[in-house]
């Protein structure tokens, strides 16, 4: 049966965007693989097609686990907290997630072990003794990344136990000069543990046939070829306790390496879906399936995505993905975004200076369909929202909208003046749909400009604004902007994925709402429209340029009332001690002038317990107790620093001050 929307068969389709690690704040790399996928799915809806978006946090791994114990909150705390701001995060730039779950859930458990005992029936597991490093102090076997040490070939010091910075070479952590835990700072030693792998070279002849099939961009294509001419080597999917993770059931101990059940957070999200929607589970994964299964993600994941999931799904009987599309990084100003060049801009910082849906906006004149990176120069970004959506689109409506409502009552004509013009715009609107379709945003938004263009011509050809001084050319103008707000709305509906917050204000400015793609076909004709609110304003390059600047205070202003709620005293430090398994905190007992009270402070990384003794602090003294796993926290210390820097300095009063004093 065909859609009476779509006038072709509507396809059934599922989308994921890659999963964001639970270990830090959502940032606006994020944000662009959400956008970047959003926009895709809510085209696809307004096709006419059943399009499902899932996603999930990327909750297990040794960096989590070690970010929690360093905070002294469990991992399940710190999943919880992050999940919940990601999820606050995605949903304030319009992310429209048909599910957002965990990877830390009973679905991906079940599914990844049953992924594994299907691996092993068919003979692709098999396992073997290595060496690794290990922490004897943490107990632990370390991961590459976690040792530290002096370059074999360059000795440039301070490199990652995989591969040096400064001279690229790759080699192994027993190979570092001066090895040293990252976790505890001791020299890490050499131990066998047994491991379980993946016979991925068992899967050669599929991918082959698969990354030629479409599947993949040519680009991507391309470095699956070199990835082959490599060799295809066993991949180690074990990992020793103590580790968060999904125990691997025939082998107490050990868990499931966090990249062979993330991509099964893909599965998991989609099967909690499941349960609470008229969903089948195996209409989209089992072997058979005919539904589409397409997954957005960074260039940075593709070996993950392209040659391990697709043969660990085959090899356990499942279907493989019809498309992964990997996009480049965001670079802003020209940079990778990193803290230390401060070219890190979080969500929460982006939404607190800027409306969301103008980064959707910029961001889909700027993506194409390869793997090249993008870059948001600020400057840029303020001239095209300026230029382009307030100075050329919004001023469409806004034009026309004033001469109707002078003119005649706020009604569209009965007619079109130049039907002909509409027509054009319609099938222009076909393009753009392959565009999307294609996912080459930037062609399709350039495209839609073009149009914008053509359309503020017919206005400033026909002239509304000399006519409606006329009284006897009434219908004239009324008909010259019924003609402009029709080629408005099919404007507006081809940027209604990008933009749907505004687009849905425009649709009920025009009184009738916009459901399907193909609602454009015929104008609207003899119908009130409401009195127009602005749609889009301009943004202040200042304000855009604020998004790298360190804001020097927070934004908030409070009253000397609020400021008087807070408690501040004088405190001396009687005692401070390392805390076991929290590598940022320390442990110090203050006395507030015959009150002694516990602090755990995160200064660890600028001081030593030694130092610390008898130095006079300020500290919160009725900030609520807060429980650790360490113990409850009773206070807390003030200290001056940069903004998620690690140099710490703690406030303390001139020579004089004693415990208990007030500070104001
Ligand atoms: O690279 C990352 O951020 C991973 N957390 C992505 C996982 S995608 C999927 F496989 F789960
Ligand atoms: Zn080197």
């Amino acid at each position: 049966m065909t859609h009476p929307r779509t006038r072709v068969m509507p396809r059934r389709i599922l989308v994921t965007s890659a999963l964001p690690y639970a270990n830090g704040p959502t940032h606006l790399g994020h944000m662009t693989e959400a956008v970047q996928t959003d926009i895709w799915v809510r085209f696809m809806k307004l096709r006419g097609h059943d399009c499902v978006y899932v996603c999930a946090d990327d909750t297990h791994g040794t960096p989590i686990m070690l970010k929690a114990a360093s905070e002294g909150v469990t991992p399940e705390q710190l999943i919880t907290q992050v999940g919940a701001e990601r999820r606050r995060d995605f949903a304030d730039f319009g992310i429209g997630f048909d599910n957002y779950h965990s990877t830390h859930s009973e679905e991906n458990r079940r599914l990844t072990v049953r992924m594994y005992e299907a691996l092993v029936a068919a003979g692709h597991i098999t396992r073997r003794i290595v060496r690794q490093a290990y922490d004897e102090k943490a107990g632990m076997f370390l991961p590459d990344r976690y040792v530290k040490g002096t370059c074999p070939r360059c000795a440039t010091p301070g490199q990652y136990g995989d591969s040096c910075e400064h001279c690229g070479a790759t080699y192994t952590p027993s190979d570092l000069i001066d090895p040293m835990s990252v976790v505890s700072g001791t020299t890490p030693i050499q131990r066998e543990s047994e491991h379980i792998f993946f016979k991925l070279g068992d899967f050669e002849p599929m991918l082959r046939k698969w990354t030629r099939s479409g599947s993949l961009q040519p680009a991507a294509a391309n470095k699956l070829d070199e990835w082959f001419d490599a060799g295809l080597r066993d991949w180690d999917v074990s990992r020793d306790a103590p580790y968060f993770g999904i125990e691997i059931p025939d082998a107490p101990g050990k868990y499931f390496y966090v990249w062979l059940d993330a991509p099964v957070g893909y599965m998991a999200s989609f099967e909690n879906l499941c349960a609470r929607s008229g969903l089948v589970f195996y209409d989209y994964w089992g072997p058979d399936s005919q539904a589409e299964l397409y997954h957005f993600i960074g260039k940075d994941i593709l070996y993950f995505h392209s040659l391990f999931w697709p043969a660990t799904l085959e090899g356990a009987g499942f279907r493989k993905p019809t498309i992964v599309h990997a996009h480049g990084f965001l670079t802003i100003n020209g940079e990778k975004m990193s803290k230390s060049r401060g070219t890190f801009v979080s969500a929460r910082r982006y939404l607190d200076l800027l409306p969301p849906e103008y980064f959707r906006y910029f961001l889909a004149a700027k993506l194409g369909p390869g793997l090249d990176d993008i870059d948001m120069n600020l400057d840029e970004f303020a001239t095209r929202i300026n230029a382009e959506l307030v100075g050329k689109l919004v001023n469409i409506a806004s034009r026309c909208a004033g001469f109707i409502h002078r003119s005649d009552g706020g009604r569209l004509a009965p007619a079109l003046p130049d039907p002909g013009l509409y027509r054009e715009f319609v099938e222009a609107a076909d393009r753009i749909a392959a565009s999307y379709e294609a996912r080459e945003y930037a062609a399709a938004v350039r495209e839609i400009m073009a149009l914008t263009d053509r359309a503020n011509l017919y206005i400033d050809q026909h002239k509304p604004w000399l006519a409606a001084k006329d009284p006897a050319r009434a219908a004239e103008v009324q008909a010259t902007c019924t003609q402009g707000l029709n080629l408005f709305r099919v404007l507006m509906t081809c940027l209604k994925p990008v933009m749907p917050a505004m687009a849905g204000r425009a649709e009920d400015f025009l009184g009738k709402p916009v459901t399907f793609w193909s609602d454009i076909a015929e104008p609207l004709l003899d119908s009130a429209i409401k009195d127009y609110q602005p749609l889009a304003t301009r943004v202040d390059p200042a304000l855009v340029r604020k998004l790298v600047e360190t804001p020097m205070t927070t934004t908030q202003e409070i009253s000397v009332e609020e400021f008087a709620r807070i408690d501040l005293r004088i405190a001396r430090i009687e005692s401070a001690a390392l805390v076991e398994g929290a590598d940022r905190l320390l442990q110090l007992t203050v006395d507030l002038g015959g009150e002694q009270r516990t602090v755990f402070a995160g200064i660890r990384s600028s001081y030593e317990p030694g130092q610390l003794v008898g130095r006079h602090v300020v500290v919160v003294a009725n900030l609520k107790p807060r429980k650790l796993r360490f113990g409850v926290s009773q206070a807390m210390v003030l200290v001056a620093g940069t903004e998620g820097g690690d140099a710490l300095f703690l406030l303390g009063p001139d020579p004089g001050a004693t415990a208990g004093m007030k500070v104001s």
